[in-house]
């Protein structure tokens, strides 16, 4: 049924932009509802985020079935829409507004659809942080502020939680500079359910942390999330890769204290060739990485053998490069950069990002 939205009064609304976010420890293998097999590290981006504005209308009908329109880039997109009804049937029951209620849905990204970049982890959490805020005005009877929100660690924390329902990597995107998620004894307070924030376990210097995504194709990838993860089940090496990950992440948390660029390099460099490792001998094999992919490692290391500048990379599940390094290095990097790795880009396409703040609201 078409709904005439444009007409309806709008009962509740809110805005919200979340960035994306580049894990350092790798979350890769899950169990039911995206809880993670290993804990995982990432920071979180600036540039690259999703802004999504979500408002409630009266319901057409008194059934309890979900009312969704969704809009992408201001125009109505069925496919996501088809997407987002699973993520919603699976917190129906957890927002009671959803009952009484439909949604209007605007989403939008700052970088093209089309740029080799997984968006889930910006969208979901923008997505949760504008249900969360929605559900607290309407049990307040008034809007709260962004400052409120923030300072409100049970509002966080179930934010977080409603991320990773949409997304594991969502849940680490809400807070300034750095986030964990998953259990484990190395960091206090974490949790499986939610990410928490890493601010206060790094160095100043890493706080510069910059993120130069070097885009190698702009396909869509070869293989979804969704598929990766399962291939972890069964998988020969699945058991020493989790205890791996919890290594990696003990090593790091004092190098991140120390500011020790070197060892933090390695570590990010190792999980990242792990990740693709794995996939290369899973059962189907999968290449994520292409050719550009490969020399544009090559160059980094040799650049950074010979300069001692300390640049590294890391890769997601797909071929793009990120290339790490702090922002008191970032004029000579971005000479390399354009110099000898936009050449190997598609159509010399590259976002330079650095860490920023998290989840933001949008007056
Ligand atoms: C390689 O969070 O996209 O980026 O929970 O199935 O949505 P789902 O997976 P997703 O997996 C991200 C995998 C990764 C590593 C990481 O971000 O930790």
């Amino acid at each position: 049924m078409e709904l005439n939205y444009k007409r309806m009064k709008t009962i509740a609304a809110a805005t919200w932009k979340s960035p994306s976010n580049i894990a350092i420890i790798k979350y890769w293998g899950k169990k039911k509802n995206q809880i993670p097999e290993n804990p995982s590290l990432s920071f979180t981006l600036s540039k690259c985020f999703t802004e999504t504005s979500v408002s409630l209308v009266p319901k057409e009908t008194k059934s309890d079935e979900l009312q969704l329109q969704f809009y992408f880039d201001k125009k109505e997109n069925i496919a996501f829409r088809l997407r987002l009804l699973n993520f919603f049937a699976s917190i129906q029951k957890d927002f009671k507004f959803l009952n009484d209620y439909g949604l209007v849905i605007h989403s939008a990204n700052s970088f093209p659809h089309s740029s080799g970049i997984a968006s889930s982890a910006s969208s979901y959490s923008a997505l949760a942080a504008a249900l969360c805020d929605i559900e607290t005005q309407l049990s307040n009877k008034k809007a709260s502020s962004e400052k409120q929100l923030l300072a409100d660690a049970k509002w966080i924390k179930r934010t977080s939680y409603f991320s990773r329902i949409g997304s594991g990597s969502a849940c680490r995107s809400l807070f300034p500079y750095a986030s964990v998620w998953g259990e484990t004894d190395a960091v206090k307070n974490s949790s499986d359910e939610y990410g928490i924030g890493a601010e206060n376990l790094l160095h100043k210097d890493f706080k510069t942390l910059c993120d130069s995504i070097l885009i190698a194709s702009s396909r869509e990838k070869v293989v979804s999330s969704r598929v990766g993860h399962s291939l972890m089940k069964g998988h020969p090496f699945a058991k020493t890769r989790y205890k791996q990950a919890e290594s990696n992440l003990e090593n790091l948390l004092p190098a991140l204290k120390a500011g020790d660029w070197e060892t933090f390099g390695n570590i990010a460099e190792n999980e990242a060739m792990t990740l693709h490792a794995l996939m290369m001998c899973s059962n189907p094999s999968f290449i994520l990485m292409n050719a550009h992919t490969l020399s544009m490692i090559e160059s980094i290391r040799s650049f950074r053998n010979s300069s001692k500048i300390p640049v590294y990379f890391t890769l997601d599940a797909g071929p793009n490069v990120h290339l790490l390094y702090p922002k008191s290095y970032a004029k000579k990097v971005l000479e390399f950069a354009d110099y000898e790795l936009s050449g190997l880009c598609e159509d010399g396409k590259m976002i330079h990002d650095f860490t920023g703040n998290g989840i933001e609201k949008v007056k």
